[in-house]
């Protein structure tokens, strides 16, 4: 290890966030004040209601309305952008001109042209820039991650949902602290959501393209189902990887969950398959693997669900903003891999769009390498 390296890890980075809306209230302020290896040295906000009550709430040492100024701060060594969609790639160039290292919420933008403009400056400069899919840091996917990459042989088929419940936001709302907004909080022109199926095609469908890759590789085609009634929007996206593994995943709002989690990933390999959901993850090797027998007179004796073996998550818990963003700062600090980068964040636009227009057009669309 290079003396350089060692100073590095022997400092705290110093963060500036931009945004103290709700992400940063649910998610990033806290996760950078335990992140280790980090200090929360700056908050930005246009709204100056928001950067105060925040920058002050979470000992900020210093709190900024305008983001230049923060930019220009030489103590600031990264960024996290926690902003509306359609300002990430702007903020994320501004930060990188400034040579701060940069985390950007998902989706990096809100179109392909922007997100590959994004991707050439951060490839020229020497900084990095990461991406929040911060499902990639959940105990139960990391564990399925990891069962895939040593126990499970060729993958044969993946299967993902994210459907939310219809009460998911009843019951958030009584038990979580509401977020606060501000009236003078910068927003962009326009209705980011006036065109719905484009919108959650890109919010939650980015997710779920995001972790089919993660888990189980490059995508090669895709072919995209919008089934839109009563104002709910559910999709339906055939995959195909690199790999020859096949895949369905899924996203709906008006759904009813009868399995782990929220969102949840079956994958069947070879040597056994793996079922995870952002806390747990259950695995079934080939060796293991049961033999029912199948009577259509009587009901199935077996308890299936007994079956399976439950990976014991023996880390300490942290939630999955705060592990992304440590790993993210192990990298800038120590060299580790980079977890969720910018080219990863900029190749989900592209498909959450494939996926749009594949609804449209209704065919199969190969992925542009
Ligand atoms: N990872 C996830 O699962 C997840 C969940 C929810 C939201 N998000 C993402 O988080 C992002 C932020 O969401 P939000 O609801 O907190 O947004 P928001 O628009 O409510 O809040 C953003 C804050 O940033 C401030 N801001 C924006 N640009 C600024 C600038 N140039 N200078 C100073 N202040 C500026 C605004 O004033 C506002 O207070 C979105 O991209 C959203 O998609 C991700």
């Amino acid at each position: 290890m290079t003396e350089q390296v060692q100073q590095r890890m022997n400092a705290d980075l110093k963060i500036g966030i931009l945004g103290c809306g709700p992400i940063a209230q649910f998610a990033h302020l806290e996760s950078v004040q335990k992140a280790r290896n980090a200090v929360l040295h700056a908050v930005c906000d246009a709204d100056e209601a928001l950067a105060n009550r925040f920058g002050t709430f979470y000992d900020a040492g210093r709190i900024y309305l305008d983001y230049d100024a923060m930019l220009a701060d030489p103590d600031v060594d990264a960024v996290i952008i926690a902003t509306s969609d359609a300002f990430h790639v702007p903020a994320a160039l501004r930060a990188i001109a400034a040579g701060k290292h940069v985390l950007c919420e998902k989706p990096v933008g809100v179109s392909v042209e922007e997100v590959e403009q994004l991707a050439a400056a951060a490839q020229e400069s020497g900084c990095r820039v990461q991406i929040g899919h911060m499902l990639r840091f959940d105990p139960g996917i990391q564990a399925a991650h990891a069962f895939i990459s040593g126990e499970m042989g060729d993958m044969l088929a993946f299967k993902a949902w994210y459907c939310d419940s219809t009460h998911r936001y009843d019951m958030t709302d009584a038990v979580q602290p509401l977020p606060r907004t501000g009236r003078h909080a910068m927003k962009p022109s326009g209705d980011p959501k006036a065109n719905r199926r484009r919108y959650y095609m890109l919010a939650h469908g980015s997710h779920l393209v995001d972790l089919a890759r993660f888990l189980a590789g490059p995508i090669v085609a895709v072919e995209a189902r919008l089934h839109e009634r009563f104002g709910a929007h559910c999709w339906f996206v055939d995959v195909e990887f690199e790999s020859g593994a096949l895949a369905q995943v899924t996203t709906s709002w008006a759904t009813r969950v009868k399995r782990d989690d929220l969102i949840q990933v079956q994958i069947d390999g070879t040597l056994g398959s793996a079922i995870a959901g952002g806390h747990r993850c259950f695995v079934q090797s080939l060796a293991a693997t049961p033999k029912p027998t199948w009577n259509v007179e009587v009901p199935q004796q077996m308890n299936f669900d007994e079956q399976w073996q439950e990976i014991p998550d023996n880390e300490p818990f942290k939630n999955s903003y705060r592990s992304g963003w440590e790993q993210f700062l192990r990298h800038v600090a120590e060299g580790d891999p980079l977890p969720s980068p910018m080219l990863e964040g900029a190749k989900d636009v592209q498909l959450t769009e494939l996926c749009y227009q594949s609804d449209r057009e209704r065919r199969w669309i190969s992925v542009p390498s």
